[in-house]
């Protein structure tokens, strides 16, 4: 849907949703609506995330797509192993497909890991104390704390975000835009749809922390400023 609009929301797409949009001339209320409606897992739980908290949109992304990054690299590493070894003199780019593969394994596994320790953490805590105007000292403390750590990881998460775009752009490149070849046993087969549903999804998970989440968290950050302060 980014790409039919012209926005380039996984590789690079670490600018603002609304600065993408303004810069288009799209109207952003009317983007994140086709966004919720068409994404590749449908309808059903989309609508509704454009109106959640941070906390609760970084739970979602941790139901949705972090377990589906997780369940997926397991279950493909011994298909493509399989595949590498079995099809080798068919295809002489399985073994950079596999090792492109097993990078994004090692780039996304600690990266939603870090999400979840350190940076939804983060959120939740900001999101409790930055309304509350009586603080005591440790609760200032904490919510200066989270604000660090939110304005640090909103820099390294939007790299790392950026490398696996890359990386999966790579795939595609030496996976032949998923175009099923000629001698492509049921493995392959499985394996090609499936590293194309982890493709789709990532992109989807990135595209949502990124056009959704992080405008959400600088918007409270922009707004909360003052009283972080304080
Ligand atoms: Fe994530
Ligand atoms: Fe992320």
């Amino acid at each position: 849907m980014f790409a039919k609009l012209g926005i380039d929301y996984c590789c690079h797409g670490n600018v603002a949703l609304k600065t993408a949009c303004d810069r288009l001339g799209l109207d952003v209320e009317n983007v994140k609506k086709k966004l919720m409606e068409e994404s590749p897992r449908g309808k059903d739980d989309q609508s509704h995330l454009a109106d959640l908290s941070p906390p609760q949109l970084a739970e979602h992304i941790v139901q949705t797509h972090h377990a589906f990054t997780r369940e997926h690299v397991n279950m493909l590493s011994p298909i493509v192993d399989k595949v590498v070894r079995v099809h080798a003199g068919h295809n002489p780019k399985l073994p950079e497909i596999q090792a492109v593969f097993r990078r994004i394994g090692t780039e996304m596994l600690p990266h939603m890991d870090h999400e979840e320790a350190e940076f939804f953490p983060a959120l939740a805590v900001y999101e409790t104390l930055a309304k509350r105007d009586d603080l005591d000292a440790d609760e200032s403390q904490r919510l200066n704390r989270a604000t660090h750590v939110i304005k640090e990881n909103l820099k390294s998460l939007a790299e790392e975000h950026e490398l696996v775009g890359n990386l999966l752009a790579k795939l595609r490149t030496a996976v032949d835009d998923y175009k099923m070849p000629h001698y492509a046993c049921a493995t392959y087969r499985h394996m090609l749809r499936e590293l194309e549903a982890l493709e789709q999804d990532i992109k989807l998970h990135v595209s949502k922390e990124t056009g959704l989440l992080q405008v959400k968290v600088q918007h409270n950050l922009a707004s909360g400023v003052e009283r972080v302060q304080a």
